[in-house]
């Protein structure tokens, strides 16, 4: 483990307020209805051809990739979600082993709490100590860096957990609807561009369930960033879940915004195919992604990874095995797909023809304009 220092300390209040905010984005994912209400997506629309001639046997397929010189027994990553409370430790914790087990990568949540106490930071430490070999990755908000956090704290976010990539979130919408949240994105791209020269792993730069439009991917690209996740729209929705919170503090226009904008953001499949068409660096897609052939529709439309992060919560808040059998599920799910489309790698199903119908060609043929 690299070394970092406590650089900061907050006060007592603000230490418990940052807290409840964290353990309150794990239990209202956990307990209320927060996936995308009448948008999907869109991957539904995305036909895999079916060959009845695979001529290939189950069992010679394989899942196994490189992402960013780090190999992966199946092209899955644990999408970024919690840290800086006990019970966010015990799920790194699990979410950690379990990503070892199989093989796959892991995005560790928001680790600006790791900056101000050891406590805090150890929940996010036990993510690397439990899986000591697996793609690891640190993740930082777009406001922290606005609002200044910089090149420094961002290496020590790194080196907490020895991570193989440190991963910048933009979430300007959930931003905005939080009661207490931070809108500032005024210079996040120059700061980004300073963590590519500054720190020492690929920089990748993710979304959290509205999507990455492609003007947004090419600024990223030439600014130098590694790779991008696009987290688009059709799974959590971070507008319902702060909708929930600012009901709960009578904070009513809040909550009226975040009704309104549930559903806001650019579609999943729709944010993966114009993404690809723009730029060259390799894509993450993520943002309801619920089984394996999802996944197989994501890698055939061009991702090298796949990532999810609720279904793996609430797996993971079960049990161990729970999270490991659903991994397990979703890999047999791809292999699948991949046995009919006659694909024995993931080369080869990046390269599976495909049909796409329905709205999709609607904002497909629409977004070409
Ligand atoms: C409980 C929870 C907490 C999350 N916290 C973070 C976070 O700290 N940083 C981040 O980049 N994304 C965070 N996300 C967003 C996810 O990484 C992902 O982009 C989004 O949820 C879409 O994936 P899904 O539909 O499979 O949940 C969180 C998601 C959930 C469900």
């Amino acid at each position: 483990m690299g070394e970092y220092s406590i650089t900061k300390k907050y006060t007592s209040k603000v230490q418990r307020e940052i807290e409840e905010r964290k353990l309150q984005h794990i239990s209202i994912p956990l307990k209320k209805d927060v996936e995308a209400r009448s948008a999907t997506t869109l991957l539904e629309d995305v036909h895999l051809i079916h060959q009845a001639l695979p001529e290939l046997n189950f069992d010679e397929i394989s899942t196994t990739t490189t992402f960013l010189n780090h190999r992966f027994s199946a092209p899955i990553i644990i999408d970024a979600m919690t840290g800086g409370t006990k019970i966010s430790g015990k799920i790194n914790a699990t979410l950690a082993s379990g990503a070892e087990k199989v093989g796959v990568g892991m995005v560790v949540g928001s680790q600006r709490a790791g900056l101000e106490s050891k406590e805090a930071a150890e929940s996010y430490v036990i993510a690397r100590r439990n899986a000591p070999n697996a793609f690891l990755a640190a993740n930082v908000g777009g406001a922290q860096l606005s609002k200044g956090l910089g090149v420094e704290e961002c290496k020590q976010l790194v080196d907490m957990i020895n991570a193989n990539a440190l991963i910048v979130h933009l979430n300007p919408l959930q931003e905005v609807v939080q009661p207490e949240g931070e809108p500032f994105y005024r210079g996040v791209l120059r700061k980004i561009s300073e963590l590519v020269r500054g720190v020492d792993v690929p920089v990748i730069v993710k979304e959290v369930g509205s999507g990455l439009s492609r003007e947004v991917a090419v600024k990223l690209e030439l600014e130098g960033v590694s790779a991008v996740n696009v987290s688009g729209l059709g799974g959590t929705s971070w507008a319902a879940v702060e909708k929930y919170r600012a009901e709960a503090e009578k904070a009513d226009m809040k909550a009226s915004l975040g009704n309104l904008f549930w559903d806001w953001g650019v579609p999943t499949a729709v944010s993966l195919i114009e993404v690809r068409k723009a730029v060259r660096m390799p894509i993450i897609v993520s943002g309801g992604l619920r089984n394996g052939l999802d996944m197989a529709k994501g890698l055939a439309l061009g991702a090298s990874l796949c990532a999810k992060a609720l279904p793996f919560l609430k797996a993971a808040t079960e049990s161990e095995e729970r999270l490991v059998s659903l991994l397990q599920k979703t890999i047999y799910e791809i292999k699948t797909a991949m046995f009919l489309t006659g694909a024995q790698n993931l080369e080869q199903l990046s390269k599976s023809r495909y049909v796409i119908t329905g709205s999709l060609a609607g904002w497909i043929r629409s977004s070409q304009d």
